[in-house]
């Protein structure tokens, strides 16, 4: 379970990004995040998984009450919660199979499990037969199910997505969501910022609109709203 109550956040510039916001996300849901640009939304996402710290409030993600977490326990905190990016934010020297071990190897899991469990998310992403390729081999389309394998080889309760589809064309960006569905329906709680309004207003979701760092609007199965 994800919740915050009455959460603000300025940066040292003083930029207001997180203006008040209250959220109860339960195990399971899928949401999508949605919003002008500058609203807020990126920030929301990332004091979920303690990039960003708010500067009052209080967060709690699967019991863990972020605003007393010692720095020393963020990795702890990061293993429940896979994080997908716009830009995928794969290592470029190493293969698309060592890529998502090292979320394993960090965590001093034996090398046989790492092989089995490495194999089984690629098998689910459908890139068993390029484990040996390096991210620059491979299409945008590709690459993002590289970070999703990676996002997920914990087996974390929570993922946490940034603009996933913001570098892919259409297709590519269906086959994603296709992805992330699957991902929803095996029991894992979405959270997804996004500008895409075809799939928000397609795939309908709980859309929680974001606006000058609130909540203006939070609906299940909601529309995408007349943003750019
Ligand atoms: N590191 C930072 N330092 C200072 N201000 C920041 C920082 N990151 C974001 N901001 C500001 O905080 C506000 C919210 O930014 P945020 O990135 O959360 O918006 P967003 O909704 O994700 O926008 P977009 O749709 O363009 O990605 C904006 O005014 C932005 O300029
Ligand atoms: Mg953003």
């Amino acid at each position: 379970m994800i919740e915050m109550s009455e959460v603000y956040k300025t940066y040292p510039n003083g930029v207001l990004a997180i203006n008040g916001i209250d959220i109860v996300i339960n195990p399971g849901e899928f949401v999508y995040v949605v919003g002008p640009s500058g609203a807020g939304k990126s920030t929301f996402i990332k004091m979920m998984y303690r990039e960003e710290k708010p500067s009052s409030g209080k967060i709690i993600i699967n019991g863990i009450d972020l605003s007393t977490l010692k720095e020393s326990k963020v990795p702890l905190l990061r293993r429940s919660i896979g994080v997908v990016f716009q830009d995928f934010k794969l290592l470029p020297k190493l293969t698309v199979f060592e890529n998502v071990a090292f979320a394993l190897e960090v965590i001093g899991e034996n090398p046989r499990n790492i092989r089995k469990r490495v194999l089984d998310v690629l098998d689910l992403v459908q890139l068993k037969h390029k484990a040996r390729f390096f991210p620059n081999e491979l299409s945008g389309g590709e690459q993002q199910r590289v970070s999703i394998a990676r996002s997920i080889v914990n087996n974390p309760s929570v993922m946490i997505a940034d603009e996933p589809t913001g570098n892919l064309d259409p297709d590519t960006s269906w086959e994603i969501m296709h992805l992330f569905e699957e991902i929803n329906n095996r029991g894992t709680t979405i959270v997804m910022a996004t500008h895409n309004k075809e799939i928000v207003n397609t795939l309908k979701k709980r859309v929680i609109a974001v606006e000058d760092g609130k909540i203006v609007r939070d609906e299940a199965r909601g529309e995408y709203g007349i943003y750019d």
